[in-house]
């Protein structure tokens, strides 16, 4: 028997609405991926060679670029990161809408930004944190954290943050504005470059089940 075609997807925010979409494309995970006490991380699906396995967002571009799952879904800002050469992002999946920001203490005097030349950033995003400042001159350095990144200036570790922007909540929460947009994000699906020409009968129909799945409306 073929081996199966793994598909990663991240746990959080992008998970609710890759489950409709999954559902379009005519994939619905085994019931134990909605029971949120079970401790598996690898599911079946209705399709006997297709499997499911729920990872971290930054994990799923690795996961599949390093073949070992042969598709997933994650936000731009993942794959723009990494930059992974292996990874091809043929669809732009129109969920998971967000943004990639600046922020920083409410009220901070402001610098002046044409003679700044080094920054200090707390963020997830240390790739596309420099590559945001080198294009002003500015040198960025980076305080690589996994999460929480909204703590950093209020606890002297930063005075700015690099991360993702959705409502707004949690900046304000935190005493912070956002002060520019780096990107506007939305989920893709990747596919691993190699299997997808050495597993191209399987590969390209789903592909392209996504793509007119991205386009039709769930019934209400
Ligand atoms: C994300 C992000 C922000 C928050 C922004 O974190 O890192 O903290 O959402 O959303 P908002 O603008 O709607 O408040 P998430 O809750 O996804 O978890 P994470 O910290 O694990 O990334």
């Amino acid at each position: 028997m073929a081996r199966p075609l793994i598909i990663a997807i991240p746990k959080g925010r992008i998970l609710e609405e890759a489950l409709p979409l999954l559902a379009r494309v005519g994939i619905e995970p085994e019931a134990d991926f909605h029971n949120s006490k079970s401790r598996a991380l690898r599911f079946a699906t209705n399709q006997p060679d297709v499997s499911i396995i729920r990872v971290r967002a930054f994990d799923v571009a690795t996961f599949v670029a390093h073949g070992a799952a042969q598709l997933g879904i994650v936000g731009s800002d993942v794959v723009d990161e990494f930059d992974y050469s292996e990874l091809y992002a043929p669809v732009d999946l129109n969920i998971g809408h967000c943004r990639l920001s600046v922020a920083e203490p409410e009220g901070l005097a402001a610098e002046d930004q044409a003679t700044m030349s080094h920054v200090r950033v707390a963020t997830k995003y240390p790739g596309l944190t420099r590559k945001h400042f080198e294009a002003m001159g500015v040198q960025a350095e980076c305080v690589k954290l996994n999460g929480a990144m909204e703590l950093a200036p209020s606890l002297g570790l930063s005075r700015r943050i690099v991360d993702l922007v959705s409502s707004g909540a949690t900046l304000k929460a935190n005493g912070l504005v956002e002060t520019s947009v780096i990107m506007d994000v939305s989920a893709r699906l990747i596919v691993n470059r190699a299997a997808f020409k050495m597993r191209s009968g399987e590969l390209t129909p789903l592909v392209e089940a996504f793509r007119r799945a991205v386009g039709v409306k769930d019934a209400a």
